[in-house]
């Protein structure tokens, strides 16, 4: 294939993490063609709205930004200049027909797992347009044609990186499309895993996000040839140079397994912070949703986790307004979320998916109450991140500094529970590991301050430190 230099390229990404990291693949495998990515629509080659399904609203979005990017390719059109639309993930996978059928300026509709066919559809569609692929699940040749052989090196921005390790699901919760749009199960093997993860940590990332719908279900073929747990993955991982920290996302309580708990306790790289949903406090409630677990079993979990790392901060995910919710059931979702405690999560009112077994359950709850319980829930979720946050004040936490603040010499970083920590005097740490004394905590964020010996410029060598000395000490810190 033939290099077309000087292609301007646009990739606007909604949706979960995992469209995030599959925006920066198909970035990687266009980049061989010439095209370099852009800020905006306006003077893009090439636009991919790489999409999501999973609410009524997320979908509509799409609709909306197409008729915009109409415009734009009209306009650009009788400029002389062509502009090829494609849209991707989920919403193309669930309605590819239907976009072709609404949206006539678009030129590819391409699933999420044919991605690695971006170069060769975008030669074909210079001859036809109108195509659709993708609509088959094969993770497995998308991973396989996407490695840094096959396309060259990935692009790297920062000291954090996502990495996909899983894909799919199969547990089927009657509100959801992701079993639909994102298909079964699968786990890409550790080889390939800890190939990109040495790459990322060659290129100066210090932390990394394991991605899948289901990640704790990961059972990728492992080097002695037999499934892969993903605490076992996580040890593996841990062992590369200048890979600090480790942390994992989404992960469902039937999959927390006794080897991934143990690990919080003795995996000094395992961050503790744990995105565990569990969308309502009701029994009743998860029944219907297909959650095969109950209140009590997610309360044990906890327990259990909070056992071997005290300090565990725990996120989730919450529904309201599923059909036939009551009173009583968002009142156990309260209690639940009381009992808990949550580091931060997020909640949602019910949408019903075209398809999926909760769309024609009975008793819808009406708009205005699923919305009261919404504001509701977010107070008493806002109430305990506000008091987790302020309950970082007086400590000394290692912060992984990843950008330059909005002003000064201000930097940004993230605590080991995830919290954005800003530092004044601090940009010449971008890139490390630096133990912080946390003066206040926000609704969103911590306020930090250097260390006496750390705040001079000249007190640290270039090669950072701190970085390999956590340790047991470290833990003490983080546990107290
Ligand atoms: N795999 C993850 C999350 C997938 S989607 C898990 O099992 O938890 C992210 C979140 O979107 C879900 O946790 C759920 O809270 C929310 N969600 C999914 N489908 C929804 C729907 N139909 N209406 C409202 N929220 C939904
Ligand atoms: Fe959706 Fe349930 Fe699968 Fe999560 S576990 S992706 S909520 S079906
Ligand atoms: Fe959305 Fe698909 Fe992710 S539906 S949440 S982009 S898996």
């Amino acid at each position: 294939m033939t290099a077309a230099p000087g292609k301007r390229l646009f990739i606007k990404t909604y949706g979960c993490q995992m469209n995030v990291y599959d925006s920066e693949r198909m970035a990687d495998v266009l980049r061989p063609l010439g095209y370099a990515p852009t800020e905006t629509a306006e003077d893009a080659d090439f636009v991919i709205l790489n999409t999501c399904h999973i609410r009524e609203k997320a979908a509509e979005k799409v609709y909306s930004e197409l008729g915009k990017l109409r415009m734009l390719k009209e306009e650009r059109a009788s400029g002389g200049a062509a502009m090829t639309i494609a849209v991707a993930g989920c919403v193309a996978q669930a309605e590819g027909e239907e976009i072709m059928r609404r949206q006539p300026a678009v030129d590819l509709v391409v699933g999420p797992q044919a991605y690695h066919q971006l170069p060769e559809l975008l030669t074909r569609t210079a001859r036809a347009r109108g195509e659709r692929i993708g609509a088959d699940f094969a993770p497995d040749a998308k991973f396989d044609a996407m490695t840094s052989e096959r396309i060259g090196a990935r692009g790297v921005e920062g000291p954090t990186a996502f990495l996909t390790v899983q894909e799919g699901c199969d547990k089927f919760c009657t509100f959801c499309v992701v079993p639909y749009t994102r298909g079964a199960e699968w786990s890409r093997p550790v080889a390939a895993i800890l190939a990109e993860a040495r790459e990322l940590a060659a290129r100066g990332v210090r932390e990394v996000t394991l991605l899948g719908q289901n990640v704790n279900a990961y059972d990728g073929e492992g080097p002695d040839g037999a499934p892969s747990t993903l605490a076992r993955l996580a040890y593996a991982l841990a062992e590369i140079e200048g890979l600090d920290r480790i942390r994992y996302t989404t992960s469902h309580p039937n999959d927390m397994g006794e080897d991934l708990i143990a690990a919080h306790a003795d995996l000094d790289a395992l961050m503790p912070y744990l995105h565990l949903p569990v969308q309502s406090g009701s029994d009743r409630i998860l029944r219907l949703m297909n959650r095969k677990h109950g209140r009590q079993k997610y309360f044990d979990l906890i327990d259990r986790i909070r056992t071997a790392r005290p300090d565990m901060a725990i996120s989730g995910d919450f529904i309201v307004g599923f059909p036939g919710e009551t009173d009583r059931d968002f009142e156990d979702t309260l209690d639940l979320v009381r009992q808990v405690n949550y580091a931060s999560a997020f909640s949602f009112i019910y949408s019903p998916r075209p398809g999926t077994p909760a769309a024609t359950m009975a008793k819808p709850v009406e708009p205005t109450v699923a919305s009261e319980r919404l504001q509701a829930l977010q107070a008493l979720l806002l109430e305990q991140q506000v008091a987790f946050n302020r309950s970082q004040a007086g400590r000394t936490l290692p912060v992984l500094f990843q950008k330059q603040g909005r002003h000064g010499r201000q930097a940004i970083g993230r605590s080991p529970y995830l919290q954005s920590v800003h530092v004044e005097d601090a940009d010449h740490l971008i890139g490390q590991i630096v133990e912080i004394e946390i003066l206040t905590g926000q609704q969103n964020s911590l306020s930090g301050a250097l260390k006496q010996a750390t705040s001079a410029r000249s007190a640290l060598g270039p090669e950072n430190t701190p970085l390999k000395q956590r340790g047991p000490a470290d833990r003490a810190v983080l546990a107290h």
